[in-house]
Parts: C-alpha cells; sequence; structure tokens
C-alpha cells in the first residue's frame, strides 16, 4: 500500500526526534519515498545530515533558502506530498497547525498541503495534559487530521505517563491501514465484516474453564486480509496475546454465549461474517461461584449444550455473506457438506486438524472450501496469511456473482 508513495516527514524539536531516523527506515522498507523537514528545534536534536543520508533527499530546514530557482520549496514539497506525517509532533507544532501560524518552513509547508496528514504527538504528560494542547489536538481533529495517540509508558523524564512517541512500526502501520480504509477502489471497501476467532473459554468455577486448541490465528489473518480488501473489520476474539492489526477493532469476549451476544449485535449492519473461532459445543451445566474443592475422589460434570451460533446466524441471514469453519479429524468433507446443507452458509472452510501442516496454533494451513452447487476446491498448504486472502478472493468471487 505505501509502496511509490510520497511520504513527507515533519520532525519537530521533541526528545523524540531521534526516533524519526527509524521511521524514515520503516517507511523506506515499505517501499515509499520519503522527504524529510525538520523544524529548527528538531535540528538541535539530530542534524539534517542524517535525514539527508536515509531519505536520500536534502532536508528542508528554511523557510527562505529555495533549493531550486524555478519554484517555492514549500509548495513543490506540498503538492509532492502524498501523505503528511508530523512525528514527533511538540506541543508547539501542534498549536501553530490549530491557529494556522506559519511562520517556519515546517508550519508553512504543512499549512499549504492538501494530502492527508497524520499528527504523532510526543512530550512530557504534563505538557500533554495541559488543557491548551487538548484544546488544539481536538481542533485538530476536527481539521481532519488524524491523530497516533501518544503510548504511556516510561518518559524521558524519569517517570511514568502518556506521551511516549510510539514505536515507528507502530505508527507506519497505522498509516497504512488509514490509506487501506480510504481506497475507495479496493473490492471491500466500506464493508462491516464481523470475523471471529479463538477457542472460547466455558467457566466451571471463577479459576477453571473448559476450551480447546485453537490459537485464533486463522481468524486474526483473516482478519487482516480483509481490512486489506478495505474492509472495515470487527473481530471478535478469545485471545489476548496475538497482535491486532492497526485498523482492527477487537472485542474481546471468553464464552460461545459472550461470543453471541457480540456477533448479534452487529450482525444486521454485516456484510460479511466470518466464523473462525472454535465455538464449544458444550459449557458446564452449573458452573460454581466459588472454587471447587478437592473432596471427592471422583467428579462429575455436567454439560449442556451451547447455543449453535453458525445454525443461528444461517436462519437470519439477509444480505450477509456467511462463512463456517469445519475443524474435523475424520470424514472431513461427509461433515463440512453436512454444515454447509444443514446451516444455510454460503461458504465452509474444512480443515483437518489432525494433519501435520494444518489446523490449531500452526501458522499454515491447508484446507478445502466448500460452496453450495460447487466442486469442492482444496487449497494447497500454505502459511494462513495466504490461506485467509484465498479465502477472500472466493468469497468476494461469489459475492459478486
Ligand atoms: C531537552 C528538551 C526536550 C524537549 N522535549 C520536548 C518534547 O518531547 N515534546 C515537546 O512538545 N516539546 C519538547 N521540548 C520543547 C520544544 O523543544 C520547544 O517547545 C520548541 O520551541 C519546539 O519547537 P518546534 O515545535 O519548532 O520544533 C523540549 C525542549 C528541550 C530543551
Amino acid at each position: 500500500m505505501l509502496t511509490g508513495k510520497h511520504i513527507a516527514l515533519y520532525v519537530s524539536g521533541g526528545i523524540a526526534a531521534y526516533k524519526a531516523a527509524t521511521l524514515v527506515r520503516e517507511f523506506i522498507r515499505q517501499k515509499a519515498q520519503v522527504r524529510v523537514v525538520e523544524t529548527a528545534g528538531a535540528q538541535a536534536f539530530v542534524t539534517p545530515l542524517t535525514f539527508q543520508v536515509l531519505s536520500k533527499h536534502e532536508v528542508y530546514t528554511d523557510r527562505f533558502a529555495q533549493l531550486a530557482p524555478d519554484q517555492v520549496a514549500h509548495i513543490e514539497l506540498a503538492d509532492w506530498t502524498d501523505v503528511a506525517v508530523v512525528a514527533p509532533a511538540t506541543a508547539d507544532l501542534m498549536a501553530k497547525l490549530a491557529t494556522g501560524i506559519a511562520d517556519d518552513f515546517a508550519s508553512t509547508a504543512l499549512l499549504a498541503t492538501t494530502a492527508p496528514k497524520f499528527i504523532a504527538p510526543a512530550m512530557n504528560v504534563h505538557m500533554w495534559e495541559n488543557p491548551a494542547t487538548q484544546r488544539n489536538l481536538a481542533v485538530l481533529k476536527q481539521d481532519g487530521m488524524r491523530i497516533i495517540d501518544p503510548d504511556t509508558g516510561f518518559l524521558a523524564e524519569g517517570y511514568q505517563g502518556k506521551g511516549r512517541f510510539p514505536a515507528p512500526v507502530k505508527i507506519v502501520a497505522e498509516v497504512e491501514a488509514d490509506l487501506i480504509a480510504a481506497d475507495t477502489t479496493l473490492p471491500l471497501h466500506g464493508q462491516q465484516v464481523l470475523v471471529t476467532a479463538g477457542g472460547t473459554r466455558e467457566r466451571l468455577d471463577p479459576v477453571r474453564y473448559l476450551t480447546n486448541d485453537s490459537s485464533g490465528k486463522m481468524g486474526y489473518a483473516l482478519a487482516l486480509a480483509a481490512r486489506n480488501l478495505g474492509a472495515q473489520v470487527t473481530l471478535i476474539s478469545t485471545v489476548s496475546q496475538l497482535p491486532v492489526p492497526a485498523g482492527i477493532t477487537v472485542i474481546h469476549v471468553d464464552s460461545a454465549a459472550a461470543m453471541r451476544n457480540a456477533l448479534l449485535k452487529r450482525f444486521a449492519t454485516a456484510a460479511m461474517v466470518i466464523m473462525a473461532a472454535a465455538v464449544a459445543d458444550f459449557r458446564p451445566a452449573a458452573p460454581a461461584t466459588n472454587k471447587i474443592k478437592k473432596t471427592a475422589t471422583t467428579y462429575t460434570l455436567e454439560l449442556t449444550k451451547n447455543p449453535d451460533i453458525l445454525a443461528e446466524l444461517g436462519q437470519r441471514k439477509q444480505h450477509q455473506f456467511l462463512i463456517g469453519f469445519a475443524a474435523e479429524t475424520q470424514h472431513l468433507l461427509a461433515y463440512a457438506q453436512r454444515k454447509l446443507a444443514q446451516k444455510q452458509v454460503d461458504m465452509i472452510v474444512a480443515n483437518d486438524v489432525s494433519s501435520p501442516h494444518a489446523g490449531f496454533n500452526r501458522d499454515t494451513n491447508e484446507v478445502t472450501v466448500l460452496q453450495p452447487n460447487q466442486a469442492p476446491q482444496p487449497l494447497k498448504v500454505a502459511h494462513k496469511t495466504k490461506i485467509a486472502q484465498q479465502i477472500l478472493q472466493l468469497a468476494i468471487a461469489a459475492q459478486t456473482d
């Protein structure tokens, strides 16, 4: 998405200015072209030479120094820009942007830039919390600038607080996610896609639960693939250890009942629902309110059936494209075909979880895609990221049929 994009990086005079050097490298790693602007404050922290070498372009520092006699440098840069990124953004530069002051190269060129602007503030927590900074922040948001929120953590001053410069990879990921979401040519542009991921947890008592081996990796890969095709993705997940890609809304749930509630709340407006979670068929009939004690030598647990979420969504389905997963250890295709027919879904992704290349907790998968009135379509062993892309391509093709 960032390949060939013209990124104008504005570095202002905060202690995090040195991290902007890594940010240039990350943008270049994504094959973007980068030009850097430094305020006078920024130059006190990092010399223009550093950014010139990394970006392979002269750094813009002085509004009256014209690089070419036939061009006005700040307008030429503004017109060249596909995306402007202010990182780190000082409280001072934010104040200038909020009021339209143009008294140096950075503020003047930003005022002349019509391309999307991303602002990554970084400062001391008290400067961040100051009403003036918060007021300016609200104005920048109102003016359509995208704010990349500072992290909370250990500050240069030696204490904790909000104001840390986010990791450069996070800034790049947020810029990329935003550009994808704005791209109207993508096939899922603006569509709401719900994806479930992970094994549900069915409470036995306050400290124990029944679950399964699902890692959530397939669901997360599907969420990312849908986002990359332009969808607005909500991931309903039972796992918390996997990184959530930028631009995706995650809702953490535990049990099948909680997952069902989260899905039903959002089902009406969804264009596509991908049920990649491993939902427990049964749950303890009477979960204990206190920890179960080991008083007896045996313990019999009574289970009761969970609602069949996929079948319920199949019944409620109107315009939604519904994708279910069938994880089996035997008679894979027969069971999956039955699921496809009985539950009124548009696609079943069948995977043999006993295979060494496929299933729970692995990075690769090997699946067969079943659709009504079509021959089963096997997808060869591949990384889950690739399998997810292939599944979505098939779903989009079926949607537009
Ligand atoms: C050592 C030092 C560290 C600073 N760190 C920050 C910072 O992290 N964030 C910030 O907003 N201002 C910081 N400042 C204040 C700015 O440098 C100051 O407001 C300056 O006028 C900003 O100019 P600029 O916005 O044109 O770069 C720092 C100042 C000094 C001396």
